[in-house]
Order: C-alpha cells, then sequence, then structure tokens
C-alpha cells in the first residue's frame, strides 16, 4: 500500500522544484489535481487560468495550514495546549533552562511529554520543603514537583523580594530546579525521532548525562518496549505512549500517561520487586556483595561540595529470580545458604556479574577502553552478535549473544533477544543508575573441573544436577 502510493507520487515529487517539499494531500484532492491535469491535457482549450489559479491556491492554501501546524516548537505547542499540558508547563517554566532548549529552532530534538493527568499528585497530605526534599532525593519525580508548585504558589514567585528570612526557601528553590533540569532531561533525546523508529532500538540514549562518576559518564538511557496489538510503545515499564508524533518545527513529542524517573542503582531496582528477586537481593546482602551493585549518595561521607557515592559505578548484572533460585536441587539451595556453602555463594554471585560494563542489546561499554567498543550495527535492522566477557569471577567468562531479527519488512517491527551462556534471558536492558539488569530464570553454571565415575571429562555440563561432584571442591579452590 504504501509501496503503491510512493509509486504514484514518485514522478510528481522529481517535477517538483528541488528543496520544496511536496504537500500533503489528502486522496480526494489527489484525484482531483489527477482529474485535472488529464482534462486540460485532453482538450488544452478547456485548460483555463482560473481552473489552474484555484488549483495553485488550493495546493498552498494547504501549504500553509500544515506550516502553520508543525512550524511551532515543540515548546509552543505545549503551551498552547493547556488542557492537556498545563502541569507540565508549570514545571518547565520553573525550572527555566529545559524551555529554552524546548523552543530552539536550530535543533531537531525528541521530547516525551507527560500530560496533566500524568502530573495529578497523589492524594497525600500537606508537606513542609524539608520533607519534600526529601522525599524529591529518593524519588525524583515530577509529579512530586508538580505537587510541590501546586501546594505552594510562592515558590513560582521570583527571588528578587524575598527577605532574609527566606534564605531557606530560596535554597530549596534551588535544589527543587536542579531536580526538575535533570528529570526533564530524561525526558529528551538529541534527535528527532518518530514512534517507528524508536521502536527500533530497545534502549535509546536521553540528553541526562550521568555526572556522578556512575554509568561511565555516559547519558541515561531509557527502555524501549513495542507491542503490536494495539500498536503502542512503553517507556521504561510503566510508561505508556498515548498520542505519538506530534511534529513540530524542531522534532516531535510523544504524549506520556507517567512521567519518566531516572532509574535508581541495580541494587535498589531489585530491592523494589520482592516477589521477583528476594532471594537474590538477599543472597548478595547474605555475602556483603551489596556494594557490588549498589550505588547512591553517601550521606556520611559527603561533606560539603565534596558529595561522596558508596557502591559500584558501572556493571551489568545477569539477576536470577526468585524462579532460577527455587529450581535448583533442594540440597544445593541449602549449602549455598549455608555457613559451609558461603564461598561458593560468593563465587556464583560473582559469576552473573560483568564489572566495569555496560552491555546492552544495542550497546557494549567497558570502563577501562573508555570508549563504546559496539554500538549496534547501525541501520542494519538484523544482526547477531557474540561477546565474550569477563565476568566479576576471575578467570571465568561468560558468552553473550544478542540477536535482532526484522519480522516484517516495517521500521520498529523487530524482535531482539538475548542469549547468556545459551540461555534466552527473560527481560532485556532494564535500564539502572550504575549500569544494566538483564533478568533470567535459571543460575548460570560457572566454569568448572568436572569428571563423571569413568573419567570422562564433564566439565561442560550446563546444569546443576551432579552439583555434589564439584560445587565444594570448585569452592575451595582460589
Ligand atoms: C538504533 O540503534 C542504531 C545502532 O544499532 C543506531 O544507529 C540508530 O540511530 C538507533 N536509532 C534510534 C532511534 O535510537
Ligand atoms: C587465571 O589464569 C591464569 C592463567 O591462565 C593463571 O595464571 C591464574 O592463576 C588464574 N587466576 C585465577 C584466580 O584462577
Amino acid at each position: 500500500m504504501r509501496l503503491l502510493l510512493l509509486n504514484a507520487l514518485l514522478p510528481l515529487a522529481l517535477a517538483a522544484p528541488a528543496g520544496k517539499p511536496i504537500p500533503e494531500l489528502s486522496t480526494q484532492q489527489w484525484n482531483s489535481i489527477q482529474s485535472s491535469f488529464s482534462d486540460g491535457l485532453r482538450s488544452l482549450s478547456q485548460w483555463s487560468w482560473g481552473a489552474a489559479e484555484g488549483l495553485v491556491a488550493e495546493i498552498e492554501g494547504i501549504k500553509h495550514q500544515d506550516d502553520d501546524e508543525t512550524q511551532k516548537t515543540i515548546w509552543q505547542q505545549l503551551k498552547e495546549d493547556t488542557n492537556s499540558f498545563s502541569r507540565l508547563v508549570k514545571v518547565i517554566e520553573f525550572e527555566g533552562e529545559s524551555a529554552k532548549y524546548l523552543d530552539d529552532k536550530d535543533l531537531q530534538i525528541t521530547f516525551f511529554a507527560p500530560n496533566n493527568d500524568a502530573l495529578t499528585p497523589p492524594k497525600h497530605g500537606h508537606h513542609d520543603h524539608d520533607e519534600l526534599i526529601e522525599e524529591l532525593s529518593k524519588n525524583p519525580s515530577l509529579d512530586l514537583l508538580s505537587a510541590a508548585l501546586e501546594s505552594d504558589a510562592s515558590l513560582l514567585k521570583d527571588d528578587d523580594d524575598d527577605d532574609d528570612d527566606d534564605e531557606k526557601k530560596k535554597r530549596c528553590k534551588e535544589i527543587f530546579k536542579k531536580i526538575a533540569g535533570k528529570v526533564l532531561q530524561y525526558h529528551g533525546l538529541a534527535k528527532a525521532y518518530t514512534a517507528q523508529e524508536l521502536a527500533q532500538n530497545s534502549t535509546v540514549a536521553t540528553v541526562l548525562k550521568a555526572d556522578d562518576g556512575s554509568y561511565g559518564g555516559l547519558h541515561r538511557r531509557i527502555r524501549i518496549e513495542k507491542s503490536l496489538l494495539p500498536p503502542s510503545l512503553k517507556i521504561n515499564f510503566y510508561s505508556r505512549v498515548l498520542v505519538s508524533d506530534k511534529k513540530a518545527r524542531n522534532g516531535y513529542f510523544h504524549t506520556l500517561n507517567h512521567p519518566l524517573i531516572p532509574p535508581p542503582s541495580i541494587f535498589e531496582e531489585l530491592f523494589l520487586f520482592p516477589d521477583e528477586f528476594s532471594t537474590f537481593t538477599s543472597a548478595v546482602q547474605g555475602v556483603h556483595g551489596r556494594k557490588y551493585i549498589d550505588w547512591h549518595y553517601d550521606h556520611e561521607a559527603s561533606k560539603d561540595g565534596d558529595p561522596q557515592f558508596y557502591g559500584t559505578a558501572l556493571t551489568t548484572v545477569f539477576a536470577p529470580n526468585n524462579k532460577a533460585f527455587l529450581a535448583l536441587p533442594f540440597k544445593l539451595k541449602l549449602y549455598l545458604f549455608s555457613p559451609f556453602g558461603r564461598h561458593a555463594l560468593v563465587k556464583v554471585l560473582a559469576y552473573h556479574a560483568v564489572p566495569d560494563t555496560l552491555l546492552l542489546s544495542e550497546l557494549l561499554y567497558k570502563e577501562k577502553a573508555k570508549e563504546e567498543l559496539w554500538g549496534g550495527s547501525g541501520s542494519d535492522p538484523s544482526f547477531h552478535k557474540e561477546f565474550i566477557v569477563n565476568s566479576a569471577l576471575p578467570n571465568a567468562t561468560l558468552k553473550v549473544e544478542v540477536d535482532k531479527t526484522q519480522l516484517l519488512p516495517i521500521e520498529g517491527v523487530v524482535k531482539t533477544t538475548i542469549k547468556v551462556n545459551d540461555q534466552l534471558v527473560e527481560v532485556i536492558d532494564v535500564p539502572a543508575r550504575n549500569g544494566a539488569t538483564h533478568v533470567i530464570g535459571k543460575l548460570l553454571v560457572p566454569p568448572h573441573k568436572h569428571h563423571d565415575d569413568d573419567g570422562n571429562d564433564v566439565s561442560g555440563e550446563d546444569d546443576w544436577e551432579n552439583w555434589e561432584d564439584w560445587v565444594p571442591s570448585w569452592a575451595d579452590e582460589v
């Protein structure tokens, strides 16, 4: 269908003066133009200047209409649509910087715009500023900021006439502005992308750059999940694109039903879902391994102007869910979670992490190399890519395979999978403040030496069935 239309339009497009875009016309208008042309060709005498003028006026009229709509910047369009975006506009105006970016005619960008429903404050009691700052530092979200601005209109006033006793309020405003700036940056992309283009990839970099020493200083990413029936996009699992591809002079904006929140650390994320990950997180805590997958501001160690962070700045984790632990032989589980099996547990857990590395289906970044070792396959919609990466267990590598398959010859209709040691990952590319998580349903079996009763080497066995033959001695190896 698209191809047909394209073929029909191509001759017209080629005939058009270079640089001038063909206006978009409805089928009916095309029909009327085409019949006018053929009528005119059949009988030149019938081709009156009046008809020609009418035709030109019609095309130009339509062109102007289109222009008016799309010549406005994202910022102008958001401001005009008060029914949908008055709350967002209030936060952006309060913050100050983002508006310039969204209004810049020389850029071509993408913005995710949470609508008024998305920014309706949760029903809870009045907060004082300290409580709000506390809550915002834990959960830096636009709906909380929007609630703060709504509940205290004086925050929106200019600082100029404030007295000294408003020092505290000024400081609070500064903090709010900084948080708003970061969260708004997490809603922006540095290029203009339609929903269809976005659906092509599993993650995409936002404008927000990591500046706390984590994430290799890269731009923080959002995760994009598409469903075909009905066609829709979900960002970071919780936010759905309600209206996509609103064209503006400086790019596109897409309406969201939930504001985006820059992600917390891998540990904090897994900790939020005890039904899925309670065994893994308690195992990690049990062996004092939290610092290897966590990253957060350290209140006690920080001094004014010298913030300190706790944990690991960059790592990728293949996180086994509770089902994975349930599937282990019962005695192995008892062993691993007993004092005798502690050393084995440390080694097994270490095998699930790829330190100093950001490994996503479209990106491999290693902190040591300080560069992207792989950045996807460019415009190629299908690929197979294989990596051997070093796990946190010394001398033990993981084999990671990424496959992207174009399911239909339509942009965005792709399926991306990741396999680790031949095991299909259940949930890929979960973004985190200090790296990424991939969820697996079976524990990975670390490399080990193992001979069966007849002395045959069966080290390659990829299950835990005969664990008693090798796990205890393997755990004691240095
Ligand atoms: C998707 O990833 C490829 C690299 O694999 C990149 O070239 C392309 O620009 C990305 N597209 C979007 C919409 O992020
Ligand atoms: C890793 O392998 C190298 C040689 O392959 C060996 O010298 C070293 O001892 C090994 N390290 C560990 C911790 O097993």
